[in-house]
This record gives C-alpha cells, structure tokens and sequence, in this order.
C-alpha cells in the first residue's frame, strides 16, 4: 500500500495534469516539487553534455544545471555574445563549459560544429535538443524549408545522425525539449510543413513540437541499446522566445515558470539516465512523470498508427537531409 503523503502526492498530480493551467504553470511544479520531495538529481563528474539553444532560456538553465551536477557542457547557438553570458554562468556556477556557435538550419554549420565536439571530446554522453522557437510568420531556411519544421525536425534529426560516431554507445543520453502544444495536434505528414499560404504560427509550431515526439520514440527503436531518447514538456516557462512568439501569455506573469524550474525535468532525465542503473523509461516527461502523449481524442493514433508515422516520418527526414 502507497505511504499517505505518496497517496496524497500522486493524486495531488493527477489533479493538476486534468486542470492542465495547473499543470504547466509554475503551480504545477511547485506543488509536485513539494509533494513529491524533489532530491537533487545524481551527479555527472566525467560527462559531456551537448546542449543546443543555449545562450538563453530553458537552453541556458539547463546547461548551467548540469555543469552544477559536474558535467562538461558544450553550448551552442547562433548568438556569439549570448552564448559567451550563458558560459560564465556556468563558470559562475562552478562548471566547465565550451562554446560552439552554430545554425542548426545551416547544413555546413551542423558539420562544423559535429567537426569541433569531435576535436574537443573523444565522446558524447547526452544531446539535448533544445533549439527552437515559435515564427509568428511565414520564414524559410535556406534551402526552402519552412523553418518551424527546420528548426524543430530537421536540424536535430541531422545534428543526431552526424554525431552518431561520438555518441557513447555504452550508454548515451538523447532529451528533446518538445511543447505542450503537441497535445492539440495530431501526427499527419502531409500536414507537417505548412505553407506561405495556410501558415499559422501556434498550429505550424504545435505540429512540429508533436513531430519531436515521433522522431524521439524513432532515435528509441533505431539507435542502439545503450541509447535512452526522451521528448519532455517545460511548461509555460518565462523566456524570451516566449515573449516573442506568444506575447499574450506573458499575462500570466507570476504563473509562468522560471528557466530553471522548465529545465529541472531535462536535468533531471539526464542525470537519472546516466548516472542509475536503471535508467527512467522511455517517452514523454513533464515534472519528472511520464506523461501520456494524448489528451485530444482526435489526435490518438494507436501503437500500430503511431509505428506508420514514425517510419514515414523518419523516412522524410533522411530523404529531406540527404542522410539515410
Ligand atoms: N518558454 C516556454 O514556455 C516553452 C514551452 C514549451 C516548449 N518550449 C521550448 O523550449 C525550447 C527553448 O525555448 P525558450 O523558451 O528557452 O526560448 P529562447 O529563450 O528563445 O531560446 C531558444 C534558443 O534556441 C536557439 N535557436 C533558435 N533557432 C536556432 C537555430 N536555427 N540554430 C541554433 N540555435 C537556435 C536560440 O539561440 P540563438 O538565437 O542564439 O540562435 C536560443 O538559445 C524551445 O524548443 C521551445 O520550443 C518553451
């Protein structure tokens, strides 16, 4: 039989999880934190960490977590000053950090920045794909792609494949920092990448950020048995990337999180998965729960859809990246 405060505990979660306002604001976390009795996360002495998107937000808070739990963090995005703020946070922090700049939509930049973690680490033991952001209009990256699909799809499943030499295959660590927003879209290829002329921004990044989900159950079966690939949810999280693509949330001021409660789970997967015998399952996290990945019954696929999608899905990525 569970102990009270377990009981308590668990249904206080399911509560939140059904408000969902109550789960993704800064209430949810700081109630399961509470109630659940959050310990600090093992340590990470002697492991590299890639972290894209941070030189700001969610990507900066979770960078300097994991140098606090002792791993060496390696940073990267485009923003050179940014960047430099996020690695003296991180010396601050009493870690080690090397920066690495890149635009994970520029091919050649992604086979630059495979080249230079190559000649500074023999070996990776987690990525965390990070990178993104909500376009309020229609934008392409360079080679014609809508960039939400760019950015969000096809920059980690490149990133992923050209690292795949230096990833640990004792053990390696994949963390996609994916969005609550998946919840109101429901897996359709043929809807992925939107148009200059059916573009709305929330729907293009909601589709997107399901996609994620997809393509790291896809990194689960394919990679070798030593990989571990989570997708997670932050919650609504006080950024600049959020001040820029979703202004209005801004009105829930004191309810958004802070970068670092939207990284503790990131932090906390990696963490578990490298350092525990028995790393957490596979799948789709939030506040250190695997959640499930549908609310909507109209975006439920079952496990035999949801095998098609993934084929299909990494099939268009390999074929849109040139790298089977
Ligand atoms: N904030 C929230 O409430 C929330 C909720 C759900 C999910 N998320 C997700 O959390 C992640 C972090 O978002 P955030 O809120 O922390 O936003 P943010 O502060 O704007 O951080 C986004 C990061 O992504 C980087 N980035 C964007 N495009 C890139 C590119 N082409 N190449 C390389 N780096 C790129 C940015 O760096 P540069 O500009 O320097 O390149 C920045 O470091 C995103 O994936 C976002 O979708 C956030």
């Amino acid at each position: 039989m569970q102990r009270p405060h377990r009981l308590i505990a668990s249904l206080a979660d399911v509560a939140l999880e059904a408000s969902i306002v109550g789960s993704f604001s800064r209430i949810g976390f700081e109630v399961r934190s509470a109630s659940e009795g959050w310990e600090e996360p093992p340590r990470l002495d002697g492991k590299t960490v890639l972290v894209t998107g941070a030189s700001s937000g969610i990507g900066r808070a979770v960078a300097v977590g994991l140098a606090r739990r002792g791993a060496h963090v390696i940073l990267t995005a485009r923003d050179v000053d940014r960047l430099g703020l996020s690695a003296k946070n991180v010396l601050d922090a009493g870690g080690t950090a090397a920066v690495v700049p890149a635009d994970l939509v520029e091919p050649a930049q992604v086979e630059a920045l495979v080249e230079q973690v190559g000649a500074t680490s023999a070996a990776l033991d987690a990525v965390v794909h990070n990178a993104g952001a909500l376009f309020r209009s229609y934008r392409q990256a360079p080679d014609g792609t809508e960039l939400t699909v760019a950015t969000h799809v096809l920059a980690p499943f490149r990133l992923t494949c050209r690292l795949s030499t230096l990833l640990d295959s004792k053990r390696c660590v994949l963390v996609t920092v994916s969005s609550g927003g998946m919840y109101t879209e429901r897996f359709d290829l043929s809807r992925l990448e939107m148009t200059r002329n059916d573009y709305r921004g929330a729907v293009a990044y909601a589709r997107a950020k399901r996609a994620q989900v997809v393509l790291a159950s896809q990194w689960q079966q394919r990679l070798g048995s030593g990989f571990q690939s989570y997708s997670t949810h932050p919650g609504w999280v006080r950024t600049a990337g959020l001040d820029a693509g979703l202004p209005g949330m801004a009105r829930l001021g004191p309810l958004l999180r802070t970068p670092e409660q939207g990284a503790d789970t990131v932090v906390w997967l990696v963490s578990e998965a490298l350092a525990r015998a028995v790393p957490p399952e596979p799948g789709f996290w939030h506040d250190r729960r695997l959640r499930g990945q549908y609310y909507l019954p109209s975006t439920r696929r079952s496990p035999a859809q949801a095998r098609v999608d993934g084929e299909a899905l990494w099939s268009w990525c390999a074929q849109r990246t040139g790298i089977s």
